[in-house]
């Protein structure tokens, strides 16, 4: 077989066989396959798309390009959460603490953040001592121990996903929905859980800009997890203005502190509610929505998940006291207020014009080998649907280094103000799961 004929194929708009994607992604993981050829063959699918036999032969040959993780040591369901990606998504800081109070393992494998989205082991990261570099014994024990452990991956998972990624992000082909449900869907396979809930971002800062497409993600990654024999399920949710109030490692984790403490900002708290009714149903830990539902505001309210997350802390070397002392996080030792020069309604925060500030006051990566100021960011003072007058304060920014005048004026082009009431704003669209290998949507009212 020639790399070249299989390039052919899917340029011509043929339908590649398992053999053919298999001896693809085999040759391009071991450096047989040049990154040009492979280049070719991801835009080739960008255009001419995979169907559901191809998506499927390629995200097992991606499991199989490396190792897989066996949490058979861990007793119990275990259940694991993926975001697609946002700005101010620091929805793993709140659940995993959340969920592991319940007695449900949490044993996840994390990323970093690259370009407008953050990553959840940069994020843990700004917790003095905090270490993700966890061996897999550490691991699989501090789960068994403690019920949940965080860390960036161990082994080689899916070697495959790491190089097309990077390669992908250079040349145009990430959004596709046969490439980032077959990378999405590979990493969690590869990572071992028994069932999976998805969180799909749709809007201006996400891969998915319309809910169609948001809609045909899920329901290829619930179809892959489906048939894979891991039960998963995906909520839609909302990614055109950055979720909560805080972009930026150290702020994002005071406010999912906040948040476990009953204090954090609605959509934050709404999303991170029905992700853990999700998780905790798929754990069988409730049997019905409202009675899991409660369970977890009671957590809240008492403070249990709060002293979870300590003790979560603790565990991997970090400093529990930052929960009640957040003077001990880095910070930015700048602030700038950026204020309005418009009076109305708030009808739209771009997402990903948000992230891109927060990315250049220091808070995230150009490139993957970027080093990142922690306590670098900002908070919004205004989220869509508020009132905001000429000169109120709509963020505030945090950072170490440079003017940031430029970057406030970037994010006060952000914010979409207009005279009119807009409409009111929604986090959670649809649920997509499987019943009896059908795949449903349905609406969440
Ligand atoms: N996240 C991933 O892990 N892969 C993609 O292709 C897109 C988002």
């Amino acid at each position: 077989m020639r790399a070249i004929d299989v390039i052919y194929k899917k340029r011509n708009g043929g339908s590649l066989s398992e053999e053919e994607i298999r001896f693809f992604i085999e040759g391009f993981t071991k450096g047989d396959i040049p990154d040009y050829q492979a280049s070719a063959l991801m835009m080739a699918i960008y255009f001419n798309h995979m169907n559901k036999e191809e998506t499927l032969s390629l995200v097992k040959a991606m499991v199989d390009s490396g190792d897989t993780m066996d949490l058979s040591r861990i007793k119990g369901i275990k259940c694991d959460k993926h975001s697609t990606g946002g700005v101010g998504d620091k929805t793993t800081v709140v659940l995993a603490p959340l969920v592991a109070y319940f007695g449900v393992p949490v044993a996840k494998m994390s990323g970093r953040g690259l370009g407008h989205t953050g990553g959840t082991l940069d994020k843990l990261e700004a917790i003095p001592g905090f270490s993700t570099g966890l061996s897999e014994e550490c691991f699989i024990e501090n789960v068994n121990r403690h019920g949940i452990a965080v860390a960036g991956q161990t082994g080689e998972l899916v070697p495959a996903d790491k190089k097309l990624y990077a390669l992908r992000d250079v040349t145009a082909t990430v959004e596709n929905t046969s490439l980032i449900a077959a990378s999405i869907m590979s990493k969690k396979l590869a990572s071992g859980a028994d069932k999976i809930v998805l969180d799909v971002k749709t809007g201006k800062g996400a891969f998915m800009k319309t809910m169609e497409d948001s809609l045909e993600l899920a329901e290829a990654m619930v179809e892959i997890g489906t048939m894979y024999g891991r039960h998963t399920i995906a909520l839609i949710t909302d990614m055109n203005e950055p979720l909560g109030s805080a972009v930026g490692n150290s702020l994002e984790v005071i406010e999912a502190i906040e948040t476990l403490k009953g204090r954090g900002p609605k959509d934050l708290t709404e999303l991170c509610i029905e992700l853990a009714v999700h998780m905790l149903l798929l754990a069988e830990r409730f049997e019905t929505y409202q009675e899991a539902k409660s369970a977890i505001e009671d957590a809240i309210f008492n403070k249990k998940a709060l002293d979870k997350l300590k003790e979560f802390i603790e565990v991997q070397g970090g400093d529990p006291r930052v929960a009640d002392d957040y003077s001990l996080f880095p910070q930015g030792s700048k602030q700038e207020v950026v204020v309005s020069d418009k009076e109305g309604y708030v009808h739209d925060i771009d997402a990903e014009q948000i992230g891109h500030c927060a990315m250049l006051l220091g808070a995230g990566r150009k490139t993957k080998d970027d080093d990142i100021d922690l306590g670098a960011g900002l908070v919004l003072n205004k989220k869509t649907g508020d009132f905001v007058k000429q000169g109120d304060v709509l963020a505030t920014l945090y950072y170490n280094e440079g003017d940031p005048s430029q970057i406030g004026q970037l994010l006060q082009k952000s914010f979409a103000i207009s005279k009119e009431k807009g409409k009111n704003k929604k986090i959670l669209y649809f649920l997509v799961k499987s019943i009896d290998g059908r795949i449903v949507q349905e609406e969440i009212v």
